[in-house]
């Protein structure tokens, strides 16, 4: 097991738009094992692979509450979303500790390859349609807080930088761990 480090906003690096996967090899296999590991860990329902600094298109989503229905998009696009829309009080392993409501069309067709390189279609909707629209955002470089007013923004960036500074310091007065870059 394996868990990687998940980048927290307002790191720069979450908003870099990410590369198309074009190699479908071990390597891939291991970091979709590893970005499962760091999921369920965390514990989230969902993981972009530009939240642990690799930007290319993969996501990973497990909504199950039994945590072994895992699902992975490779290289995702919508091709379909409804007129009718849906709130959902949202979360974001990049934001702890943060959840606000976001408006996002309620069911959603995609079309994504798997870990074989094979597409396949989904038509979601509730939790899941959340959650694919959530994630597919990280691979183009946006955070679910850039929805909301400029006001609230403000607010949770000078929280996260605040908790931020608290953990260097944490980490500066315990000798044997190295400060860590931003
Ligand atoms: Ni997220």
């Amino acid at each position: 097991m394996s868990l990687l480090p998940i980048l927290r906003y307002p790191d720069a690096r979450l908003n870099k738009v990410a590369k198309p996967v074009t190699v479908f090899d071990a390597r891939l296999r291991q970091l979709v094992a590893d970005m499962a590991d760091t999921m369920y860990d965390a514990p989230g329902v969902g993981l972009a692979a530009p939240q642990v600094d690799v930007h290319e298109q993969l996501l990973i989503i497990d909504t199950s509450e039994t945590h072994d229905n895992l699902r992975v998009f490779i290289n995702p696009e919508i091709l379909w979303a409804s007129d009718e829309k849906e709130v959902y009080d949202e979360g974001c392993l990049s934001v702890p500790g943060i959840y606000d409501n976001v408006e996002r069309p309620a069911r959603v067709k995609v079309a994504a390859l798997d870990l074989d390189g094979k597409r396949f279609e989904l038509e979601a909707d509730g939790l899941l349609a959340v959650c694919i629209q959530h994630e597919i955002d990280h691979l183009r470089g946006k955070i679910f807080v850039e929805y909301l007013s400029p006001l609230k923004r403000n607010r949770i960036k000078a929280k996260m930088l605040k908790e931020e500074r608290e953990l260097e310091r944490e980490l500066q007065g315990n000798s044997g761990y190295p400060r860590r870059k931003r």
